[in-house]
């Protein structure tokens, strides 16, 4: 396709010297050993046993098993020719039961992952927060609790001073949007509370420990390492032309919730409007959006598809289509007459619309909203039922997604977004959370009963990206 084409299938496309391509994975998805050398529980592992849960009932007891194939998922990344690793650190390994004496064996285990990273040429990009919240943090009550940022303030500082020394880039939280809403409101993720308040309440104590542990690192950190938080933007489309009103609404909730605090040092006057009959934000301190508001070398932004909304008029049915499983409560507080409206297609199997016009997009307005902030994509792939055959994997359909979106940050960039690098997820098939291990989101295969992996395409495809610097033709490119 020739460049500027609207399908995105551009090949040939540049990228900086610079720019970081990488892959990203997550503590609880990739590690299984759940209860080795004095791991403590998450609340992922006790909400990974409650019925019901998850699909099939898995867990992340074994998982990748990652925990002890370390070396070898290292030697996987070189051979991908990965320039940074996007990991996370499980905050019970460090604390096992969230506050008091560090774990040194713990420890260990990311000091080996960051020494194995370096001997490789490979930049350690290491996040404090993938959502496995120490247990017993939670039975004191967990993010709505204003305790659980003080006490991520303290690990913040244990881990800094232990791997300070090494680790390029630093990131707080990933995706709060996911804590609080799904885990505190809509009840889909761990610990599966169902509270509109509790929900607003753990936004602020995660935007709290955001800003507490960005400070908390730079006092111990010894090298010159960059800070970051990654967030995961809804990308709004209107459902009819009345929904200004809602798409506003989900843009204040999703978005403008943490952007507001961290970014600007305020929350947005809509957004305490629109929730005031939820609550009345009093967990809000004198003093905690100056603690929130900590400068930062760059925003990680995550992006897997867009939303469509509209108000629901209160006769047709009310639809929910926004891509993550019902667990019976909102994660939308205040806002739950917005509609989530069916998009079309094409879809990935995690039936979320392939839109990479959207990932150009938001690059794009968080540029014009931000000019002097660098942005980092630090996950964007796609889950596809994958198949293995004669040892190969000739996943197509990835490929083709991974091309499209490399295609439309590379316009972001001509359009003068200053974008610093991008991490596909995932290196590994891994535990997608609610739907256990029925999604598969790898460049690379994992066979879950040998725990063999397997190169796919699209991951050859990424080592080509990488290697020439250049968009390879993808399998569905016209010339
Ligand atoms: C993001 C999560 C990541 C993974 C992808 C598919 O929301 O950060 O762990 O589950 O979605």
């Amino acid at each position: 396709m020739i460049s500027g084409s609207p399908d995105y299938r551009d090949h040939g496309l540049e990228f900086p010297e610079t720019f970081l391509f990488g892959s990203a994975t997550a503590s609880y998805q990739i590690e299984g050993a759940y209860d080795e050398d004095g791991r403590g529980p998450s609340i992922w592992d006790t909400f990974s046993r409650e019925p019901g849960r998850i699909v099939n009932g898995d867990t992340g007891d074994v998982a990748d098993d990652h925990y002890h194939r370390l070396d070898e998922d290292l030697d996987l990344m070189q051979r991908l020719g990965l320039e940074s690793y996007r990991f996370s650190i499980a905050w019970p390994r460090i604390m096992p039961t969230g506050s008091g004496s560090v774990n040194e064996k713990g420890v260990a285990f990311y000091s080996r992952l960051v020494d194995g990273l370096l001997a490789r040429g490979i930049r350690p990009i290491a996040t404090l927060y993938h959502w496995d919240l120490p247990q017993p943090l939670e039975d004191a009550g967990g993010w709505p609790q204003r305790d659980t940022a003080s006490r991520f303030a303290d690990y913040a500082e244990a881990i800094g001073a232990r791997l300070g020394d090494r680790v390029h880039t630093w990131t707080t939280l990933n995706e709060p949007w996911c804590s609080a809403y799904l885990g505190y409101g809509s009840g889909a993720h761990a610990p599966g509370v169902t509270s509109g308040r509790a929900a607003l309440a753990a936004v602020h104590h995660l935007n709290l420990a955001h800003g507490l542990g960005v400070q908390a690192l730079r006092s111990v950190v010894s090298n010159d390492a960059q800070y970051s938080a990654t967030l995961n933007f809804h990308v709004l489309r209107p459902g009819d032309d009345t929904a200004d009103d809602a798409m506003r609404r989900i843009d204040a909730l999703a978005n403008r919730a943490f952007t507001g605090p961290m970014l600007r040092g305020e929350y947005p006057a809509d957004l305490l409007e629109d929730t005031s009959k939820v609550t009345d934000w009093q967990f809000v301190r004198p003093g905690d959006l100056e603690q929130i508001h900590q400068p930062i070398d760059f925003l990680g932004v995550n992006y897997y598809s867009t939303a469509t909304v509209r108000t629901w008029d209160g006769r047709r049915p009310r639809q929910t289509a926004d891509g993550h499983k019902d667990a019976g409560g909102s994660p939308w507080p205040g806002s739950e007459m917005v509609e989530f409206v069916q998009q079309a297609g094409p879809y990935t199997a995690m039936g979320w619309n392939i839109a990479p016009d959207g990932l150009e997009e938001l690059l794009v307005s968080l540029h014009e909203q931000f000019p002097e902030l660098p942005l980092m994509v630090t996950e964007n792939g796609a889950a596809f039922d994958d198949q293995v055959t004669d040892g190969a994997v000739h996943d197509v359909e990835r490929t083709d997604y991974l091309q499209r979106h490399f295609t439309a940050a590379h316009r972001a960039l001509q359009r003068g977004v200053d974008l610093r690098g991008y991490q596909v997820w995932s290196l590994l098939d891994n535990f997608e959370w609610a739907y256990g291990y029925t999604k598969r989101f790898g460049i690379v295969h994992v066979d879950y009963r040998t725990l063999e992996r397997t190169i796919k395409d699209s991951g050859h495809w990424y080592a080509e990206l990488i290697r020439t610097r250049a968009i390879p033709r993808g399998p569905k490119s016209q010339r």
